[in-house]
């Protein structure tokens, strides 16, 4: 009986735990780990809240269809440029963050990096350079 209560347990929260990440899952491609040390966490954090005018709180989504732009605070600085010239840039936050944390896997966390993330773009896929400023 304890058991069985304990197997059901685990199995559902395997599942919730599952399930966002399966259909939030953001691909990167081209990713160059660009050297220097390691970013501060706050730094990047906050950075990466500031592309397109601002995407923190409730604010789900690029705003402003903007053709590039750049999230800075202190030294950190994000920039995302459409791959297809003349493309507008509507990524959302999940996949940005997603994408972020891919990148981060491979170069080392808050480690400058530049990396393609797939879509993110009224057409095609975006750039997105990470560096110290
Ligand atoms: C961005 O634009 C493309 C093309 O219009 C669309 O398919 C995609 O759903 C949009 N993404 C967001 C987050 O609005």
């Amino acid at each position: 009986m304890l058991f069985t209560i304990l197997s059901i347990m685990l199995s559902f929260s395997s599942s919730v735990l599952a399930a966002p990440l399966a259909t939030r899952q953001e691909t990167v491609s081209n990713v160059k780990c660009t050297g220097g040390n390691a970013l501060d966490f706050h730094t990047v954090n906050v950075a990466q809240l500031q592309i397109c005018g601002g995407i923190a709180g409730s604010i789900q989504k690029c705003q402003g269809a903007p053709t590039s732009t750049t999230g800075t605070s202190g030294n950190v600085q994000f920039s995302i440029k459409p791959v297809q010239a003349g493309a507008t840039i509507n990524i959302s936050k999940g996949r940005w963050e997603q994408g972020i944390k891919a990148a981060f896997a491979v170069c080392g966390q808050d480690k400058p990096f530049s990396a393609t993330f797939t879509g993110g773009a009224s057409v095609g896929d975006v750039n997105v350079v990470l560096k110290q400023v």
